[in-house]
Protein backbone atom coordinates (compact mmCIF):
# COMPACT_ATOMS: atom_id res chain seq x y z
CA UNK A 1 0.00 0.00 0.00
CA UNK A 2 0.63 3.61 -0.23
CA UNK A 3 0.21 6.17 2.49
CA UNK A 4 1.49 9.85 3.06
CA UNK A 5 1.70 10.81 6.19
CA UNK A 6 2.66 14.35 7.33
CA UNK A 7 5.10 14.26 10.62
CA UNK A 8 4.68 17.61 12.86
CA UNK A 9 7.59 16.52 15.34
CA UNK A 10 6.57 19.51 17.18
CA UNK A 11 8.68 21.26 20.03
CA UNK A 12 10.85 19.75 22.97
CA UNK A 13 11.75 16.00 22.25
CA UNK A 14 9.09 15.87 19.96
CA UNK A 15 11.34 16.11 17.02
CA UNK A 16 14.01 12.89 18.90
CA UNK A 17 10.83 10.60 19.47
CA UNK A 18 9.16 11.27 16.31
CA UNK A 19 12.30 10.67 14.14
CA UNK A 20 12.70 7.33 16.18
CA UNK A 21 9.05 6.60 15.18
CA UNK A 22 9.39 7.09 11.70
CA UNK A 23 12.74 4.52 11.94
CA UNK A 24 10.00 2.25 12.84
CA UNK A 25 7.64 2.88 9.86
CA UNK A 26 10.14 2.83 7.14
CA UNK A 27 11.55 -0.75 8.68
CA UNK A 28 7.75 -2.03 8.85
CA UNK A 29 7.44 -0.55 5.01
CA UNK A 30 10.49 -2.73 3.90
CA UNK A 31 9.76 -5.62 5.40
CA UNK A 32 5.78 -5.59 4.11
CA UNK A 33 6.62 -3.74 0.72
CA UNK A 34 4.33 -0.51 1.90
CA UNK A 35 5.17 2.75 0.29
CA UNK A 36 5.18 5.04 2.99
CA UNK A 37 6.03 9.40 1.99
CA UNK A 38 6.61 11.51 4.73
CA UNK A 39 6.09 15.32 4.77
CA UNK A 40 7.37 17.21 7.61
CA UNK A 41 5.95 20.38 9.02
CA UNK A 42 6.06 22.83 11.90
CA UNK A 43 3.78 23.20 14.44
CA UNK A 44 3.34 24.50 18.15
CA UNK A 45 6.24 27.02 19.36
CA UNK A 46 8.27 26.20 16.40
CA UNK A 47 5.75 27.51 13.98
CA UNK A 48 5.44 30.58 16.30
CA UNK A 49 8.99 31.08 15.85
CA UNK A 50 8.87 30.96 12.08
CA UNK A 51 5.76 31.92 10.86
CA UNK A 52 4.07 33.84 13.63
CA UNK A 53 1.45 31.27 13.83
CA UNK A 54 1.39 27.71 15.90
CA UNK A 55 -0.42 25.99 12.72
CA UNK A 56 -0.64 27.99 9.64
CA UNK A 57 -3.60 27.15 7.09
CA UNK A 58 -0.77 25.34 4.54
CA UNK A 59 0.13 23.26 7.26
CA UNK A 60 -3.14 22.11 8.52
CA UNK A 61 -4.44 21.70 4.62
CA UNK A 62 -1.66 19.47 4.42
CA UNK A 63 -2.37 17.45 7.05
CA UNK A 64 -6.36 17.41 5.92
CA UNK A 65 -5.04 15.66 2.55
CA UNK A 66 -2.90 13.01 4.39
CA UNK A 67 -3.61 9.97 5.09
CA UNK A 68 -2.51 10.07 8.80
CA UNK A 69 -0.50 12.76 10.83
CA UNK A 70 1.75 11.19 13.44
CA UNK A 71 2.59 14.23 15.96
CA UNK A 72 5.59 14.80 18.57
CA UNK A 73 4.91 17.59 21.40
CA UNK A 74 4.52 20.90 21.36
CA UNK A 75 4.86 23.96 23.75
CA UNK A 76 7.67 24.82 26.75
CA UNK A 77 9.13 27.70 28.47
CA UNK A 78 9.79 29.74 25.58
CA UNK A 79 6.16 29.94 24.78
CA UNK A 80 4.93 30.01 28.05
CA UNK A 81 3.95 33.86 28.03
CA UNK A 82 0.12 33.95 29.53
CA UNK A 83 -0.28 37.28 27.80
CA UNK A 84 0.46 36.02 24.30
CA UNK A 85 -1.70 35.72 21.27
CA UNK A 86 -0.93 32.59 19.86
CA UNK A 87 0.89 29.72 21.95
CA UNK A 88 2.00 25.79 20.80
CA UNK A 89 -1.39 24.69 22.72
CA UNK A 90 -3.80 27.05 20.38
CA UNK A 91 -2.22 25.15 17.38
CA UNK A 92 -3.08 21.82 18.33
CA UNK A 93 -7.12 22.43 19.37
CA UNK A 94 -7.05 23.88 15.60
CA UNK A 95 -5.36 21.09 14.32
CA UNK A 96 -7.95 18.28 16.01
CA UNK A 97 -10.93 21.05 15.55
CA UNK A 98 -9.73 21.21 11.76
CA UNK A 99 -9.42 17.30 11.14
CA UNK A 100 -12.75 16.67 12.96
CA UNK A 101 -10.40 14.32 14.98
CA UNK A 102 -13.52 14.26 17.71
CA UNK A 103 -12.15 10.78 19.84
CA UNK A 104 -9.03 10.39 21.45
CA UNK A 105 -8.09 7.07 22.03
CA UNK A 106 -5.73 6.73 25.21
CA UNK A 107 -4.84 2.90 25.52
CA UNK A 108 -3.42 2.56 29.35
CA UNK A 109 -1.98 -1.44 29.79
CA UNK A 110 0.52 -2.18 32.31
CA UNK A 111 3.35 -4.25 31.12
CA UNK A 112 4.47 -6.79 34.32
CA UNK A 113 8.31 -5.75 33.95
CA UNK A 114 7.32 -2.46 34.86
CA UNK A 115 4.98 -2.22 37.68
CA UNK A 116 7.82 -1.19 40.60
CA UNK A 117 7.73 2.13 37.97
CA UNK A 118 4.30 2.42 39.37
CA UNK A 119 3.74 4.31 42.74
CA UNK A 120 0.78 1.67 43.18
CA UNK A 121 1.65 -1.19 44.66
CA UNK A 122 1.50 -4.21 42.20
CA UNK A 123 -1.29 -6.11 43.23
CA UNK A 124 -3.64 -3.22 42.18
CA UNK A 125 -1.89 -3.25 38.72
CA UNK A 126 -2.70 -6.92 38.02
CA UNK A 127 -5.36 -6.93 35.14
CA UNK A 128 -5.49 -3.38 34.52
CA UNK A 129 -6.06 -2.65 30.68
CA UNK A 130 -8.00 0.19 30.04
CA UNK A 131 -9.14 2.13 27.15
CA UNK A 132 -9.94 6.04 27.86
CA UNK A 133 -12.07 7.79 25.03
CA UNK A 134 -11.87 11.15 25.32
CA UNK A 135 -14.51 13.50 23.30
CA UNK A 136 -11.39 15.83 21.99
CA UNK A 137 -13.21 18.51 19.72
CA UNK A 138 -16.31 20.29 22.46
CA UNK A 139 -16.89 21.00 25.70
CA UNK A 140 -14.73 23.79 27.55
CA UNK A 141 -12.16 23.50 25.23
CA UNK A 142 -13.79 25.26 22.23
CA UNK A 143 -17.22 26.62 24.04
CA UNK A 144 -18.36 29.71 22.72
CA UNK A 145 -18.16 32.74 24.62
CA UNK A 146 -15.10 32.66 25.92
CA UNK A 147 -12.67 35.37 26.89
CA UNK A 148 -12.04 38.27 28.98
CA UNK A 149 -13.46 41.52 29.93
CA UNK A 150 -14.88 43.93 32.58
CA UNK A 151 -18.17 43.65 34.19
CA UNK A 152 -19.11 46.09 37.16
CA UNK A 153 -15.79 47.31 37.20
CA UNK A 154 -13.91 43.83 37.62
CA UNK A 155 -12.04 42.18 35.41
CA UNK A 156 -13.89 38.56 34.48
CA UNK A 157 -12.93 35.53 32.61
CA UNK A 158 -15.64 33.27 31.39
CA UNK A 159 -14.97 29.57 29.33
CA UNK A 160 -17.73 27.48 27.92
CA UNK A 161 -19.02 23.93 28.65
CA UNK A 162 -20.77 23.32 26.01
CA UNK A 163 -21.94 20.03 24.14
CA UNK A 164 -24.76 19.15 21.27
CA UNK A 165 -26.79 16.44 21.13
CA UNK A 166 -24.62 14.14 18.36
CA UNK A 167 -21.38 15.29 19.75
CA UNK A 168 -22.05 13.48 22.83
CA UNK A 169 -23.69 10.74 20.60
CA UNK A 170 -20.94 9.93 18.23
CA UNK A 171 -18.60 9.63 20.76
CA UNK A 172 -20.43 7.36 23.26
CA UNK A 173 -20.90 5.24 19.89
CA UNK A 174 -17.69 4.80 19.25
CA UNK A 175 -16.92 3.99 22.66
CA UNK A 176 -19.19 1.38 22.99
CA UNK A 177 -18.21 0.02 19.31
CA UNK A 178 -14.52 -0.40 20.74
CA UNK A 179 -15.76 -2.12 24.14
CA UNK A 180 -17.52 -5.42 22.04
CA UNK A 181 -14.00 -5.97 20.89
CA UNK A 182 -12.64 -6.10 24.65
CA UNK A 183 -14.43 -7.29 27.88
CA UNK A 184 -17.85 -5.41 26.90
CA UNK A 185 -18.31 -2.99 29.89
CA UNK A 186 -18.29 1.23 29.45
CA UNK A 187 -17.90 3.42 32.24
CA UNK A 188 -19.15 7.01 31.40
CA UNK A 189 -18.04 9.60 33.01
CA UNK A 190 -19.79 12.99 34.28
CA UNK A 191 -20.58 15.47 36.87
CA UNK A 192 -24.24 14.43 36.31
CA UNK A 193 -24.97 15.78 39.82
CA UNK A 194 -23.84 19.82 38.89
CA UNK A 195 -23.57 20.29 35.19
CA UNK A 196 -26.24 20.77 32.07
CA UNK A 197 -24.28 19.59 29.91
CA UNK A 198 -23.13 16.61 32.28
CA UNK A 199 -27.31 15.42 32.19
CA UNK A 200 -27.72 15.67 28.66
CA UNK A 201 -24.62 13.22 28.35
CA UNK A 202 -25.90 10.86 30.91
CA UNK A 203 -29.17 10.72 29.04
CA UNK A 204 -27.97 9.95 25.59
CA UNK A 205 -24.90 7.23 26.96
CA UNK A 206 -27.63 5.81 28.94
CA UNK A 207 -30.04 5.73 25.23
CA UNK A 208 -26.72 4.62 23.51
CA UNK A 209 -26.57 1.74 26.21
CA UNK A 210 -30.27 0.64 25.52
CA UNK A 211 -29.18 0.46 21.91
CA UNK A 212 -25.98 -2.34 22.43
CA UNK A 213 -27.60 -4.27 25.56
CA UNK A 214 -24.43 -6.73 25.05
CA UNK A 215 -22.42 -4.11 26.57
CA UNK A 216 -22.48 -3.06 30.32
CA UNK A 217 -22.83 0.28 30.81
CA UNK A 218 -21.98 2.02 34.35
CA UNK A 219 -22.30 6.07 34.69
CA UNK A 220 -19.29 7.42 37.02
CA UNK A 221 -19.45 10.89 38.58
CA UNK A 222 -16.17 12.81 37.77
CA UNK A 223 -15.10 12.50 41.32
CA UNK A 224 -15.68 9.14 41.72
CA UNK A 225 -13.81 8.03 38.81
CA UNK A 226 -10.50 9.65 39.57
CA UNK A 227 -10.62 7.33 42.70
CA UNK A 228 -11.50 4.64 41.07
CA UNK A 229 -8.90 5.00 38.85
CA UNK A 230 -6.14 4.54 41.57
CA UNK A 231 -8.35 2.06 44.47
CA UNK A 232 -8.91 -0.32 41.59
CA UNK A 233 -8.29 0.21 37.73
CA UNK A 234 -8.28 -3.43 37.17
CA UNK A 235 -12.27 -2.99 37.31
CA UNK A 236 -12.31 -0.37 34.47
CA UNK A 237 -12.84 -1.07 30.95
CA UNK A 238 -13.46 1.20 28.72
CA UNK A 239 -14.23 4.87 30.30
CA UNK A 240 -15.76 7.24 27.92
CA UNK A 241 -15.86 10.85 28.89
CA UNK A 242 -16.14 15.01 27.36
CA UNK A 243 -12.75 16.32 26.42
CA UNK A 244 -11.72 18.16 29.69
CA UNK A 245 -12.31 14.92 32.59
CA UNK A 246 -10.75 13.05 29.85
CA UNK A 247 -7.72 15.24 29.56
CA UNK A 248 -7.51 15.11 33.57
CA UNK A 249 -8.37 11.30 33.87
CA UNK A 250 -5.84 10.42 31.22
CA UNK A 251 -2.59 12.12 32.91
CA UNK A 252 -4.15 10.19 36.41
CA UNK A 253 -4.07 6.81 34.40
CA UNK A 254 -0.95 7.09 32.71
CA UNK A 255 0.91 6.79 35.94
CA UNK A 256 -0.15 3.32 36.43
CA UNK A 257 1.52 2.28 32.93
CA UNK A 258 5.46 3.36 34.97
CA UNK A 259 6.18 6.07 32.86
CA UNK A 260 3.80 8.24 30.85
CA UNK A 261 6.91 8.19 28.04
CA UNK A 262 5.20 4.32 27.76
CA UNK A 263 1.58 6.00 26.07
CA UNK A 264 0.49 6.20 22.93
CA UNK A 265 -2.56 8.03 21.53
CA UNK A 266 -4.84 7.83 18.57
CA UNK A 267 -7.39 10.76 17.79
CA UNK A 268 -9.78 9.98 15.10
CA UNK A 269 -12.87 11.29 13.10
CA UNK A 270 -15.75 10.05 10.98
CA UNK A 271 -12.99 9.69 7.88
CA UNK A 272 -10.29 7.48 7.88
CA UNK A 273 -7.32 10.36 8.76
CA UNK A 274 -6.34 10.57 12.07
CA UNK A 275 -4.20 12.14 14.13
CA UNK A 276 -1.63 10.50 15.96
CA UNK A 277 0.95 11.00 19.60
CA UNK A 278 2.48 9.67 22.30
CA UNK A 279 0.42 11.42 25.59
CA UNK A 280 4.00 12.79 27.28
CA UNK A 281 4.81 16.44 27.09
CA UNK A 282 7.55 18.10 25.53
CA UNK A 283 9.55 17.50 28.46
CA UNK A 284 11.84 20.67 27.95
CA UNK A 285 13.89 19.18 30.80
CA UNK A 286 15.35 16.77 28.48
CA UNK A 287 15.46 18.18 25.11
CA UNK A 288 18.15 17.61 23.19
CA UNK A 289 19.93 15.34 25.49
CA UNK A 290 19.05 11.96 23.35
CA UNK A 291 17.65 10.06 26.33
CA UNK A 292 13.73 10.49 25.86
CA UNK A 293 11.61 7.07 25.92
CA UNK A 294 10.79 6.66 22.23
CA UNK A 295 7.70 4.01 23.14
CA UNK A 296 4.83 6.27 23.67
CA UNK A 297 5.44 7.77 19.63
CA UNK A 298 6.70 4.39 18.46
CA UNK A 299 3.04 2.92 19.64
CA UNK A 300 1.22 5.64 18.27
CA UNK A 301 2.64 4.74 14.85
CA UNK A 302 1.14 1.18 15.40
CA UNK A 303 -2.23 2.85 16.38
CA UNK A 304 -1.74 4.95 13.07
CA UNK A 305 -1.66 1.66 11.49
CA UNK A 306 -3.95 -0.08 12.73
CA UNK A 307 -6.46 2.68 12.68
CA UNK A 308 -6.12 4.74 9.30
CA UNK A 309 -4.22 2.74 7.09
CA UNK A 310 -5.95 -0.44 8.35
CA UNK A 311 -2.63 -2.44 8.66
CA UNK A 312 -3.46 -4.93 11.56
CA UNK A 313 -0.68 -7.16 10.70
CA UNK A 314 1.88 -4.67 11.14
CA UNK A 315 0.10 -2.84 13.94
CA UNK A 316 0.42 -5.80 16.43
CA UNK A 317 3.94 -6.43 14.84
CA UNK A 318 5.16 -3.43 16.88
CA UNK A 319 3.60 -3.88 19.74
CA UNK A 320 4.73 -7.59 19.95
CA UNK A 321 7.73 -5.98 19.64
CA UNK A 322 7.31 -3.34 22.28
CA UNK A 323 6.43 -5.96 24.30
CA UNK A 324 9.15 -8.45 24.17
CA UNK A 325 11.62 -5.44 24.26
CA UNK A 326 10.28 -4.50 27.97
CA UNK A 327 10.47 -8.15 28.97
CA UNK A 328 14.20 -8.41 27.69
CA UNK A 329 14.99 -5.27 30.39
CA UNK A 330 15.62 -2.85 27.55
CA UNK A 331 15.25 0.63 29.36
CA UNK A 332 15.13 4.34 28.92
CA UNK A 333 16.31 6.81 31.83
CA UNK A 334 12.41 7.37 32.71
CA UNK A 335 11.80 3.89 33.13
CA UNK A 336 15.39 3.18 35.00
CA UNK A 337 17.53 2.31 32.65
CA UNK A 338 20.67 3.83 30.48
CA UNK A 339 19.64 3.50 27.17
CA UNK A 340 19.60 6.48 24.45
CA UNK A 341 16.20 6.98 22.28
CA UNK A 342 17.63 5.56 19.36
CA UNK A 343 18.59 2.59 21.20
CA UNK A 344 15.69 2.09 22.73
CA UNK A 345 14.13 2.06 18.97
CA UNK A 346 16.72 -0.06 18.05
CA UNK A 347 15.90 -2.99 20.18
CA UNK A 348 12.26 -2.25 19.20
CA UNK A 349 13.23 -2.37 15.63
CA UNK A 350 15.20 -5.74 15.95
CA UNK A 351 12.21 -7.57 17.35
CA UNK A 352 9.89 -6.16 15.57
C1 LIG B 1 -3.29 16.56 26.09
C2 LIG B 1 -2.66 17.89 26.44
C3 LIG B 1 -3.37 18.98 25.66
C4 LIG B 1 -4.83 18.98 26.10
C5 LIG B 1 -2.75 20.37 25.81
C6 LIG B 1 -1.29 20.37 25.40
C7 LIG B 1 -3.52 21.41 25.05
O1 LIG B 1 -2.70 18.09 27.81
O2 LIG B 1 -3.28 16.21 24.89
O3 LIG B 1 -3.76 15.88 26.99
O4 LIG B 1 -5.18 19.57 27.12
O5 LIG B 1 -5.64 18.37 25.38
MG1 LIG C 1 -3.40 16.45 28.91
Amino acid sequence: MKANIVLLPGDGIGPEVVCEAVRVLDFVASKYNHTFKFTERLMGGCSIDKYGSSLTDETLADCQSADAVLLGAVGGPKWDDLAAKDRPERGLLALRKGLGVFANLRPVKVHPALMEWSPLKPEKLQGVDILVVRELTGGLYFGWPKGRDIKDGRERAVDTLEYYDYEIRRVVELAFKLAKGRKKKVTSVDKANVLESSRLWRQIATKVGAENKDVELDHMLVDTASMRLITDPAWMDVIVTENMFGDILTDEASVLAGSMGMLPSASLGESGLGLFEPIHGSAPDIAGKGIANPTGTILSSAMLLRHSLKLETEAAAIERAVDETITAGARTADIGGKLTTRQMADEIINRT
